[in-house]
């Protein structure tokens, strides 16, 4: 199997679209071996972290910048592998790249860029997003709105690979046993630092693929997504809404805090996701949670004011998943943000609604983003003067973690493990 060949291909789809081709991935990625999974990821991955950087090297050495899409993506991966992959030798990175190009014309130019580039004669960038390979306005933004450290610590770790992390069913098995298990069967596996349900597991298969997966033990969960449940604080008996629910990671978390005890909603406009949290639930053993596939902000028109506690991991930007999705970063238009944060408002007005007096609303993005932040909690509370902000912030040192708080929520910071995530805890005050 050429595996350069197939990450050529996807990677010019994303370059034509604009839009990362997860199904064509997912695809590609079922057909190959072990070791072709773990270099064709890196590969595609590093080339989408690295891209504003390695473009920024290769216009150094190209007289008219405007080649064609083909040839430029070309150039991009054959860049990556020279700098970025010690595990290829240079003279290979050159020819295998070379050979991609289906126009002989481009073939001595791609040839001629690439050898320059291993002399590594190149300058390296002064600017702080091309260092970074961050697009402008990310880097700006990051810096006016959370200083040069923090700035610094969420764009370098979005060049890092992301680890693979589950979260132990609790339900079925506590995460020491599972580590044990899963080491005695040959796994390199770790526990997380901050959530005690997290295992770290280096591996290049398919995860789905796994009896520990198949039989219901484990979930894959990035770790900060693991708190989001544990700051919710869910207990036996109650009756809670996840108001956009998607596959039902967080929401099978909360039923295992619950002990599969008490009642679930869980509410999402997509229809396949409701789906696959089903089969999620059944898989994991969880059986006190109900799903509807509608929008959310219909949920007042449905439901009764009498839900203890409601999840909102609302729809966003999802720029603190870039080290999962670098795609986004190249992807996302800053225009979009208006219209989200007008989204995020409607859903929290909607949770509002059905929440019971005394009941706590958790509201969670995957983004640094303010306006879908801060901005909407401060604009929410304005109008809903028996809502008031409690204080996380004792609670998320007790996990260990490290964060900004903004008066109104925290945004967890990028470590190891754990990436951006924004939790705001809010109460509803009985009168
Ligand atoms: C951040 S994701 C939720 C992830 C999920 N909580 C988890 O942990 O796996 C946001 C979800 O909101 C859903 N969504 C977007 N607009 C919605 C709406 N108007 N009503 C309900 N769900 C919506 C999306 O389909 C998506 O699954």
């Amino acid at each position: 199997m050429n595996v350069r060949k197939i990450a050529y291909r996807l990677l010019r789809m994303f370059e034509k679209n604009k839009r990362f081709p997860t199904e064509e991935v997912k695809l590609a990625l079922s057909r190959m071996k072990d070791k072709e999974r773990a270099f064709f990821k890196e590969l595609v991955w590093g080339t989408l972290r690295r891209q504003i950087y390695i473009d920024w090297v290769i216009d150094q050495y190209l007289k008219n910048p405007e080649v064609p899409p083909a040839v430029r993506v070309a150039l991009r991966m054959g860049t990556y592998q020279i700098i970025f992959m010690d595990s290829v030798p240079d003279y290979a990175a050159v020819s295998e790249t070379v050979s991609l190009i289906e126009e002989k014309s481009f073939r001595k130019l791609v040839n001629a860029v690439l050898r320059r580039i291993t002399e590594r004669s190149f300058k390296e960038p002064d600017l702080l997003h091309i260092k970074y390979s961050h697009p402008k306005w990310i880097a700006e933004y990051l810096v006016e709105h959370y200083g040069f450290r923090n700035a610094v610590r969420i764009m370098e770790n979005h060049l890092k690979p992301n680890p693979l992390v589950l979260r132990a069913n609790t339900l079925k098995f506590e995460r020491d046993d599972l580590l044990s298990m899963m080491e005695e069967d040959g796994f390199n596996v770790q526990p997380t630092l901050h959530s005690p349900q997290g295992i770290v597991l280096k591996y290049n298969g398919d995860v789905s693929g796994l009896s520990y997966y198949k039989g219901g033990a484990v979930i894959v969960q990035g770790e900060s997504s693991q708190i989001v449940s544990f700051v919710l604080q869910p207990k036996s008996g109650e009756k809670i809404l996840d108001i956009a629910a998607g596959f039902g990671t967080k929401t099978t978390h909360i039923a295992e805090l619950m002990k599969n005890e008490g009642k679930i909603v869980a509410v999402d406009v997509s229809f396949d996701k409701i789906e696959k949290l089903n089969k999620n639930a059944k898989r994991m053993g969880i059986n006190i949670i109900e799903t509807a596939v509608m929008d959310a902000r219909d949920v007042p028109a449905m439901f009764e004011a009498d839900f203890d506690k409601i999840l909102l991991d609302a729809p966003c930007s999802s720029l603190g998943t870039a080290r999962k999705n670098p795609d986004v970063l190249l992807s996302f238009k800053k225009e979009k943000i208006k219209d989200l944060s007008k989204l995020q408002l409607e859903l929290l007005n909607a949770a509002y609604k059905v929440l019971k007096p005394g009941g706590n609303l958790l509201y969670s993005t995957c983004t640094f983003i303010k306006e879908e932040n801060k901005e909407n909690i401060k604009n929410f509370i304005e109008n809903h003067k028996d809502m008031k902000i409690v204080d996380i912030r004792e609670l998320l040192e007790l996990y260990k973690i490290e964060y900004t708080w903004d008066g109104f929520g925290a945004l967890l910071l990028p470590d190891e493990t754990l990436t951006e995530f924004y939790i705001s805890l809010l109460e509803k005050v009985k009168d």
